[in-house]
């Protein structure tokens, strides 16, 4: 009998569900909410205000597209955290509501995990998936992390950021040159138009394999400053340039980490996931890294990389086969890493 599962995804300003037969996708519906763009960055009551909006007509619509009834559905996988609780809340209220109706078996699924396990989700029975064990460059807008995967069920951190993530990198220095949130696609755009080795941020020494991306912030911050104090028009005569220079520098860091670790476990199989591996430039340099190191680099469709159900759906459908289902007593939670 075929194996269907349900993913719900509420961590943050997506509401998402998926519904995925025998491992392959057979719908993904995201409702993003656009009501936080006036403020600067998701704001928590009206993300969870939103989900409650929009969880019955996403999750009816999933189950729509996918061309089957509610009771063909074998278990219902949900993010369980980490994430905003107040959204959280609702897709785990939902799930727990529908698994107690339909009386089939609920996947509590760990946001992070989800976004590492994306390779898997297949859009044909024939879709190539990474070889265990691989490596996995996390980057988001609340995590940088560098994850070794050796199955679905067993990861470790090997490095991570000690303050700011990528993403709030790309997000803090575009609000300093006055650009949208979140500014990470917005640098991505300028950046394709300007010169990169125009302006030069600073970049940490931090031993290990440990990120920061603080210092960059501030280097930003000041030489956009004293630069501004002699012109007033500096960021908007140059944005295409600082744009591109900041993106390398974002890069660069991440790069010389992740390319440590690939040279300290010897791992063949290199991956990139969440919201901040849609940039460009990461792409680029993740598949050059790859062809001149002769590894495998898997780098999801843009899709896949921000909020998705089609990750929950199948991480949890690992668990399911794990039979590793959850207890409907188990709360959401705010914070974890992998
Ligand atoms: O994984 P994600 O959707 O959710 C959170 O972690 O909240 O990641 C969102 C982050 C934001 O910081 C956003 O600016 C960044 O991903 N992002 C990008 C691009 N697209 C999204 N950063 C750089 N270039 C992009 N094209």
């Amino acid at each position: 009998m075929s194996v269907i599962i349900l993913g719900i995804e509420s961590s943050c300003d997506d509401t998402s569900a998926a519904v995925i037969k025998d491992g392959v996708l057979m719908s993904n519906v995201i409702a993003s909410q656009k009501v936080h763009e006036a403020y600067g960055g998701v704001v928590p009551e009206l993300a969870s205000r939103a989900h409650q909006q929009n969880i019955v007509p996403v999750v009816s619509e999933a189950i729509r597209q996918a061309g089957i009834e509610k009771s063909d559905l074998s278990a219902i996988a949900f993010t369980r955290g980490p994430g905003l609780l107040g959204s959280l809340l609702v897709g785990t209220s939902f799930a727990k509501g529908l698994a107690l109706a339909l009386d089939i078996p609920l996947l509590d699924v760990n946001h992070l995990h989800g976004h590492v396990l994306s390779h898997f989700v297949k859009e044909s029975p024939d879709s190539e998936v990474p070889e265990f064990p691989y490596l996995c460059l996390l980057i988001s807008g609340g995590n940088s992390q560098i994850i070794r995967v050796d199955s679905p069920y067993k990861m470790e951190v090997l490095g991570q950021t000690i303050d700011d993530a990528a993403g709030e990198a790309f997000d803090k220095c575009a609000k300093v040159m006055g650009l949208p949130y979140p500014g990470g696609p917005f640098i991505d755009r300028l950046a394709a138009e300007g010169d990169a080795k125009r302006f030069r941020f600073s970049k940490p020494h931090i031993a290990g394999l440990d990120y920061s991306f603080s210092g960059l912030k501030t280097s930003f911050l000041y030489t956009l400053r004293d630069a501004k104090a002699e012109n007033p028009n500096f960021i908007e005569e140059n944005k295409a340039d600082l744009a591109a220079s900041l993106q390398k520098t974002i890069i660069d860091i991440l790069m010389d980490k992740f390319s440590k670790a690939v040279k300290q476990t010897g791992i063949k199989t290199i991956a990139i996931g969440g919201g901040v591996s849609a940039n460009s430039g990461v792409r680029n340099a993740v598949q050059q890294y790859a062809d001149c190191h002769h590894l495998k680099a898997f780098i999801p469709k843009r899709l896949f990389t921000t909020d998705n159900a089609a990750m929950v759906a199948v991480a949890g459908y690992f668990k399911y086969l794990n039979k590793d289902f959850c207890d409907i007593s188990l709360p959401p939670f705010a914070r974890v890493t992998v």
